[in-house]
């Protein structure tokens, strides 16, 4: 895909509907950012009751959201990571995990949860994802066509984190329910046609019954210990510590957030591209194993499901050559920077065998890097694996039903067909 031309004068992230232009030009955007504006301020808008904030600066080259990433002490995530607006305290109880956090803090919640993630329990993950994927592949087999999104991508990331923190089976809808009004809430086919208002009303239900559906399982692993993630977290590590049951709740809620919809958006936005190259399907069908490493990451680049980070400034700095003050807004805007042209060769191409692709999909080198970065690749992994020896013919069919959104790059629906196999 080659971007479109978009002079400086035309670009504002903010406008409305910037978010529902073609790709060409949301890439010919910020190609031009780069060049002309690589730290370009935007006004901000109202978020529903909140009112408009000072306004955000845009980090698009690679060299400087690898500053920023590289620099949390300069570079908060505290007032807020996932949102230009600054959210009202109460959403802290939901969406406060770790994600929105700096050191001591952050540093002591990572501890406890990575050493959760025990190999004995990622051997156990490998397992299920490999079981996960076949058994979504048995269900679409023999219907020789799908909503991709839905059937399959969104499937294998969802059920995955479920079995993780041991969520009974017939939960999963409701999780998944929940957790697409979290990230798609800028979307009416997920909130419905709703007032900006009621949106944070939306919001907040959500993540309150997420947290209660948790609560739930801490207490009943209390009394009945299993060997799953939730037992795990809220059981003394080997100093002693625990999460709080908020902390465990809000931890709840980013996993699902974090790794549901990212995970299923590269799935999908996979097939699409190796349905618009068919020749690199082929190359990837034929040695599986020899090109799996290189074409995850070409896909979690080429998607970038996490368009953006927030950070705010602990202090005044200049980057690129622009005065930025303490207090100020500053977002690290992942998308552009994996099609940042001094980094990449044919940044606008996808590739199954680039080689380096250094890229900051999974966010840069620093304290909040991806959690599950290897999860993910994982998932992706071993999902085209399967379609691939199951069902080698699967394509892609029209175009990607867009999630309108500035921070997820979002597929809600896509169709695929299939030889069928019974
Ligand atoms: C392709 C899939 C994924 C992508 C693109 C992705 C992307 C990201 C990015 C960009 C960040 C950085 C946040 C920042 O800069 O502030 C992040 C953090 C995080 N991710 Fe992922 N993620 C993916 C899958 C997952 C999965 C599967 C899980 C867990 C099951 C997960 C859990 C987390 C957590 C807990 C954090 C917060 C880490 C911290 O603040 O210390 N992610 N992810």
């Amino acid at each position: 895909m080659e971007p479109d031309l978009v002079p400086l004068d035309r670009i504002d992230l903010s406008e409305d509907g910037f978010w529902d232009r073609p790709r060409t030009f949301r890439e010919g955007a910020f190609q031009t950012l780069r060049r002309e504006a690589p730290v370009a301020k935007f006004d901000e808008v109202a978020f529903g009751p909140i009112p408009a904030g000072p306004g955000y600066h845009v980090l698009s080259t690679m060299q400087d959201v690898l500053f920023a990433s590289k620099n949390p002490q300069i570079f908060g995530s505290a007032q807020g990571a996932t949102s230009i607006a600054d959210l009202p305290p109460e959403f802290l109880d939901f969406f406060g995990g770790m994600i929105n956090m700096d050191d001591p803090r952050h540093a002591k919640q990572r501890k406890i949860v990575s050493a959760a993630f025990t190999p004995g329990r990622l051997k156990k993950v490998e397992d299920q994802v490999a079981e996960v994927a076949a058994k979504v592949v048995d269900d679409i087999a023999a219907k020789g066509s799908c909503d991709f999104v839905t059937e399959v991508a969104a499937r294998l990331p969802l059920q995955i984190i479920c079995e993780m923190m041991g969520v009974p089976e017939d939960r999963w809808e409701f999780v998944f329910e929940r957790s697409n009004v979290i990230l798609g809430a800028g979307d009416p086919e997920y909130v419905g046609e709703i007032g900006p208002d009621d949106l944070i009303g939306a919001l907040l239900t959500a993540g309150a019954e997420l947290a209660g559906l948790m609560t739930e399982m801490a207490e009943e692993r209390k009394v009945d210990p299993t060997d799953d993630l939730t037992t795990a977290l809220i059981t003394p590590d080997a100093d002693g510590e625990v999460l709080s049951q908020d902390d465990l709740n809000s931890f709840f809620v980013l996993l699902l957030v974090a790794g549901n919809e990212t995970t299923r958006n590269a799935i999908s936005h996979g097939l699409y591209q190796l349905t618009l190259h068919p020749e690199q399907k082929q190359q990837w069908i034929e040695d599986f194993e020899g090109h799996a490493r290189t074409a995850v990451e070409e896909i979690v680049r080429y998607a970038s499901p996490v368009i953006f980070m927030r950070r705010t400034l602990n202090e005044d700095v200049t980057l690129s050559g622009t005065d930025l003050k303490a207090g100020e807004k500053v977002m690290l805007w992942y998308a552009s920077a994996n099609r940042d042209e001094t980094v990449f060769e044919n940044p606008h191409a996808f590739d199954i065998t680039r080689t380096p692709n250094n890229h900051v999909g999974f966010g840069g080198p620093g304290p909040h890097f991806c959690l599950g970065a290897n999860l993910a690749r994982r998932e992706i992994m071993v999902m085209f694996r399967e379609l691939f020896e199951r069902l080698p013919d699967i394509h892609t069919v029209g175009e990607p039903d867009y999630l309108t959104s500035n921070f997820v790059n979002g597929i809600k629906h896509l169709r695929a067909e299939f030889t069928p196999v019974v």
